[in-house]
């Protein structure tokens, strides 16, 4: 009897080591297909063209204007950290549709027009992503799901994004938990990591809009700066103070007036 039973143990215990087998071979098969799709994307780089259908600055581009803008923040928030690497929020200021995400991402590409330094752009907005529609690979692991999955790693939620030295943060799929994701203990971990990795790397955070957002001013207190984005006669002085009440007097970097 008892034979039997350590038996059947053993066929428990064999099937349970085949079921665990066969799942670390799964997450090994697709961890590497994931590097394989990464290091697929980091070869097409977007062309000129593309950056201009997607309202990306380049340094040839025609509109040097905007183009000078990009560069004059890039060289205040480099004056205002000591020319340290940081993580810069950027949030618009009115309801939505304010400008916070080209702002953001053209911040990043500005950062990384300089051969010595790289950007990374990372996606916080659960409503209104942003990146996904700028890659051209299926990112199936972003931020929200690193901060679920204890397995992951911050290398696995980091893609191309086609322009050179700029890399991406997708928002992922699983958004759920709302403002509770940023405020975990894995959030501040992962800003950390992200900083202190590469002292050339610049984080540029695309957040939603600062008024009613809890997201965000979770957010605000995690970055070293704020950037806010007042799009132009869409905002009332009340908007603009109540959004600036949010963030600390000491991060805010400055606000960008978007026409
Ligand atoms: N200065 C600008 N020049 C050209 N297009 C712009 C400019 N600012 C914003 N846009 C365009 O306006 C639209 C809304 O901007 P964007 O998505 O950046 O706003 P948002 O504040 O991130 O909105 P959401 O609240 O949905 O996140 C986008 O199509 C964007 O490309
Ligand atoms: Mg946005």
């Amino acid at each position: 009897m008892t034979d039997v039973k350590n038996e059947l143990n053993n066929e428990a215990e064999i099937k349970q080591r085949l079921h665990e087998l066969a799942l670390a071979k799964k997450t090994a098969a697709a961890k590497s297909s994931r590097v394989q799709i990464k290091a697929m994307a980091e070869v097409h780089e977007l062309s000129t063209d593309e950056l201009d259908s997607l309202k990306i600055l380049h340094a040839g581009m025609q509109n040097r204007q905007v183009l000078n803008a990009f560069r004059e923040l890039r060289v205040k928030l480099l004056q205002k950290s000591k020319g340290e690497n940081f993580i810069c929020l950027v949030s618009s200021l009115c309801e939505r549709g304010g400008g916070g995400s080209y702002v953001a991402t053209n911040l990043a590409a500005a950062f990384a027009l300089d051969k010595t330094k790289t950007s990374v752009l990372v996606d916080c907005d659960l409503y209104a992503p942003s990146i996904d529609t700028m890659l051209n690979i299926d990112a199936s692991h972003g931020i929200t799901d690193y901060l679920d999955d204890d397995e992951l790693d911050v290398q696995d939620i980091i893609y191309a994004s086609g322009v050179p030295r700029m890399r991406v943060v997708p928002i992922g799929s699983n958004r759920e938990r709302g403002a509770e994701h940023f405020s975990s203990e894995r959030m501040s971990e992962f800003i950390a990591a992200m900083k202190a990795r590469y002292s050339d790397r610049f984080i540029v955070i695309d957040a939603p809009p600062i008024l009613n957002s809890a997201e965000t001013r979770i957010l605000a207190d995690l970055c070293d700066m704020a950037v806010l984005v007042l799009p132009y006669g869409k905002t009332t002085m009340e908007q603009v103070q109540a959004g600036v009440d949010v963030v600390d007097k000491s991060k805010l970097a400055g606000i960008v007036f978007n026409n």
